[in-house]
């Protein structure tokens, strides 16, 4: 049996915790708040779980090095607001390959980064955690009917894995059910986003619209989360799984769902800031908004139904003239790719090995696209059928290099599909990645440059051909940046 750490002593919190020491694993409860720690300690019971006994064997504490010291895995469940600052009073007390698993959802509005990339880059700062695997757990599941041992699925989402599995194996029991994914972006984006459709899907119900208008929110909805997400890189399938459409359908139909109960008392004309008050607890779909909708500018990904929640809640606009709005829109086509993309893409992409394509894989910056890059990738492309580059996110970049690339990543990805050589960009984020990229995308073949020799051998394991390429001579983005920058030093 596995010993949990806890953080956070909310409703989703203490139903995991509590099946996680009813199946017999040694769990204790972090709680910044004095008073839940007693409380909980005291009455077995969650004021917001009213029906959830708390079995005597968890532990509560207000010291955080209890839960974080010599435990197999970490369970963030603060709100997402709370992640940030919570991870930064733990990190000294993480230890260096430590599992977390987090169950938090949302995207940090000033960084854009899921919750995930927020327990990374704040576990990083003191530079001693590069081994740390984050998991994201999630999928339709109301802490509800958990704490009721009601049957449940759930996404058991990582880079890794390994990590993904072994998170798999101790969620999994009779009453939840744990799929694993590698597309943790694809899970988390999810997560984070249908909090905004269900807060749509209260306004609705509140306005006396019906199940027409539910199900075309919740499908629309869906349409307009997957689109981003494939610009940025996500797997098509992740949205229509469980973190995905099935998330969406439980938190857009529920009661239970706090952001569908927001709406809902939005839509009957309640402001905002009134229907906040009256559910009392954290409204992820409002705390969502900001980061949604710079994401969608980024991503220029045609967005209306984000868009026109975020009028309505931020820029007080009628909840039913924006209906109407949203109603007279121009036009559209439910299928927004010709035919002959969509047969390309899925023959490409969801064949396998034995169709006799020979998949190729590079990974890199490839910033300022210059005749260097240009070579690898026509030899890279010769080397197969099919060219997929892992591109490094400016994150990345900026972490690895020290100082941003010059062309954002959405640049750099056009520029380099606009060559004739690459087939898809995928977004290179860490150096753990390769291994689940290989088996995800079925390569058989991977090229690096011969500055890399040696160093990616050991992916010969996993069935592929590491092939290592000459790098073109006197040629290199820092070189350009830096002769770019003489230049300019130099008077006319
Ligand atoms: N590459 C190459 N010949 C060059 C420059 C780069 O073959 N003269 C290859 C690299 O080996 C790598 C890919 O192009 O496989 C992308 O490399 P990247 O690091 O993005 O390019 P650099 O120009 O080397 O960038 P930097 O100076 O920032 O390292």
């Amino acid at each position: 049996m596995y010993k949990i750490g806890v953080l956070g002593a909310g409703t989703w919190g203490m139903a995991l915790a509590r099946m996680l020491a009813n199946a017999g694993n040694e769990v204790r409860v972090w709680s910044a708040l004095e008073r839940e720690v007693e409380e909980f300690s005291k009455t077995r019971r969650h004021p917001n779980l009213p029906k959830m006994i708390i079995p005597d064997e968890i532990i509560f504490t207000k010291n955080i090095e209890d839960v974080c010291t010599d435990v197999d895995i970490i369970l963030c469940a603060v709100p997402s607001p709370f992640v940030r600052s919570t991870i930064a009073s733990a990190r000294p007390f993480i230890k260096d390959g430590q599992i977390i698993v987090d169950v938090a959802k949302g995207i940090e509005a000033n960084t854009l980064f899921t919750m995930t990339q927020v327990i990374m880059s704040e576990i990083n700062k003191d530079g001693s955690h590069g081994n740390v695997k984050l998991v994201a757990l999630s999928g339709p599941t109301h802490a509800e009917e958990v704490s009721l041992d009601m049957p449940t699925t759930i996404v058991s989402a990582c880079h890794d894995m390994n990590a993904a599995e072994l998170v798999q194996d101790i969620f999994m029991n009779t009453c939840m059910r744990v799929y694993t994914n590698v597309d943790i972006l694809g899970v988390e984006l999810c997560g984070a986003m249908k909090n905004i459709i269900a807060l749509a899907s209260g306004i609705s119900a509140g306005l006396g619209y019906g199940d027409n208008a539910k199900a075309a929110l919740i499908t629309r909805g869906m349409s307009e989360i997957t689109r981003l997400g494939l610009k940025m890189g996500c797997m098509e399938q992740t949205f229509s799984g469980l973190a995905g459409i099935g998330d969406l359908i439980v938190t857009a139909t529920s009661m239970h769902s706090r952001n569908n109960k927001a709406g809902y008392l939005i839509g009957s004309g309640m402001t905002p800031e009134e229907a906040k008050k009256e559910v009392g607890m954290v409204v992820e779909g409002i705390n969502a908004l900001p980061a949604a909708m710079r994401l969608m500018r980024h991503y220029h990904v045609e967005m209306p139904l984000t868009y026109a929640i975020n009028a309505v809640i931020n820029e007080g606009a009628d909840a039913g003239e924006t209906v109407r709005k949203l109603m007279e829109r121009g036009k559209k086509s439910e299928i927004d790719k010709s035919v002959s993309t969509l047969d390309f893409e899925s023959s490409l992409l969801k064949s396998k090995k034995d169709t006799g394509m020979r998949r190729v894989m590079t990974y890199g910056g490839f910033d300022l696209l210059h005749y260097g890059h240009i070579n690898l990738l026509r030899r890279a492309k010769a080397l197969g059928d099919y060219l997929i580059v892992g591109l490094s996110t400016d994150e990345f970049r900026a972490k690895e290099k020290g100082e941003p690339c010059f062309f954002d990543y959405q640049k750099r990805k056009e520029l380099l599909l606009s060559t004739r050589y690459v087939d898809l960009v995928i977004p290179e984020d860490s150096w753990s990645q390769k291994i689940p990229n290989i088996k995800e995308y079925h390569i058989d073949v991977l090229v690096m440059g011969d500055h890399w020799r040696g160093k990616f051998d050991y992916l010969r394991n996993y069935g592929v051909d590491v092939i290592y390429l000459p790098r073109t001579p006197e040629v290199s983005t820092t070189m350009i940046k830096e002769e770019v920058k003489q230049g300019e030093n130099v008077p006319d």
